[in-house]
């Protein structure tokens, strides 16, 4: 996949903007607080109709604006893509080759992208929010079934919560057997989905490890808990869990159990990486699972997300900026940093200098 133009007109500090990217790498550098993440953050929100930093779209409006919009022109496997997105202060539409989508999951896979933020390199030494987030994101792009099914579960999720909160406890205890077959159905699609994903990113992920560290350390990632059997199977297990865990729950007013909780394991050298590794090797393990990511998308829809690399070159150290650029030869990728000839060290590459929300060359 490629995105060969970018069009912002009233996005965060952009009046109106177009970027032409090329097919390789492309560096935003500027100074700080010009407007290199707001373009990459256009980027993502096209691929995935969410943005990275907010909950709330009317952000995206340059203040005093009215709305904002943004268009991508990009190719994908099948031929030209064009999408886009008018976002108001109370509502949105995108729009794919002209069609207006009814829902988000028909956005995902048009383009695909992997951001990777100096937030990223925090991913293993960070809470399991951190972790799911980054499966959350990740499988829903490739995988529509998994994006339903976490949008329902959450939903549900939330309602069992709130009734979990209700004083009126044989009320609770009568509902809750309702909530809880439809959660688990839900659940089970999200852990199989997930299940499969590990699978898949764990012989990648040892590798890019193994180039990062020149074969010095072993990454093993899995998730933290398994789950055995069919999709009713585990609907099943997990029911169980549930109904063991109502007198916990209704103490606590949530839910204590589900993959809402579940976490990934990362074993560096066979022990627990998010206990005991160092800054620097959490750092490197997170880089090789985001490494790994952009060949899972390749496995899965035959082709290369588009890579936005926000920030991230400033965190690592040389060799590994330098191992960073070779995996990456042959994505096409936004970077952005402040000192371009810092982070480059020759590679060919289109510069673009932002400078107060317009491009200057
Ligand atoms: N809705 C908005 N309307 C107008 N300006 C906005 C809006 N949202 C953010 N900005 C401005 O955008 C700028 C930040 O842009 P951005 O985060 O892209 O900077 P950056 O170039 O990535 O900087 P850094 O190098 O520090 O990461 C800030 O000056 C902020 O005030
Ligand atoms: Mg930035």
């Amino acid at each position: 996949m490629k995105i060969k133009k970018l069009f912002l007109q009233n996005f965060r500090n952009y009046e109106n903007e177009i970027f032409t990217f090329s097919e390789g790498l492309n560096v935003l550098f500027g100074k700080n607080g010009q407007g290199k993440t707001n373009c990459a953050e256009a980027v993502f929100y096209l691929c995935t109709g969410a943005s990275l930093r907010i909950r709330h779209d009317k952000q995206l409006i340059r203040i005093g604006a009215e709305s904002a919009r943004i268009v991508a022109e990009a190719e994908n496997r099948y031929g030209n893509v064009t999408i886009e997105a008018d976002i108001y202060e109370n509502k949105r539409e995108i729009r794919v080759n002209g069609s207006k989508i009814a829902k988000n999951a028909d956005l995902m896979g048009h383009i695909n992208s992997v951001f990777f933020s100096p937030g990223e390199l925090r991913l293993i030494q960070d809470g399991p929010d951190e972790r799911r987030r980054f499966m959350n994101i990740s499988i829903s792009q490739t995988s529509p079934a998994y994006y339903t099914a976490l949008l329902r579960y959450n939903k549900i999720l939330d309602q069992r919560n709130t009734l979990l909160k209700n004083r009126d406890v044989s009320l609770v205890l009568d509902t809750l057997p309702v909530w809880d077959e439809q959660l688990c159905k839900y659940a089970a699609i999200i852990v199989q989905k997930r299940a499969e994903f590990v699978e898949k990113l764990a012989p990648h992920a040892k590798e890019f490890h193994s180039f990062l560290t020149d074969g010095k350390e072993d990454l093993v990632i899995k998730p933290d808990r398994k789950y055995e059997g069919s999709a009713e199977e585990i609907a099943k297990t997990l029911q169980r869990r549930l109904e063991n865990n109502y007198e916990k729950d209704l103490r606590l007013g949530f839910t204590t159990v589900g993959p809402h909780r579940d976490d990934l394991d990362v074993l560096i050298g066979g022990v627990d990486a998010k206990a005991y590794a160092s800054q620097g090797q959490t750092r490197t393990a997170a880089l090789a699972l985001k490494l790994s990511e952009v060949q899972i998308f390749k496995i899965l829809s035959g082709e290369y997300p588009i890579l936005v690399l926000d920030d991230v070159m400033s965190e690592l150290d040389l060799p590994r900026r330098k191992k960073l650029l070779k995996c990456i030869a042959d994505v096409q990728t936004i970077l952005t940093c402040t000192h371009a000839e810092r982070v480059l060290y020759g590679a060919e590459c289109n510069k673009i200098r932002i400078e107060d929300g317009k491009i200057k060359n």
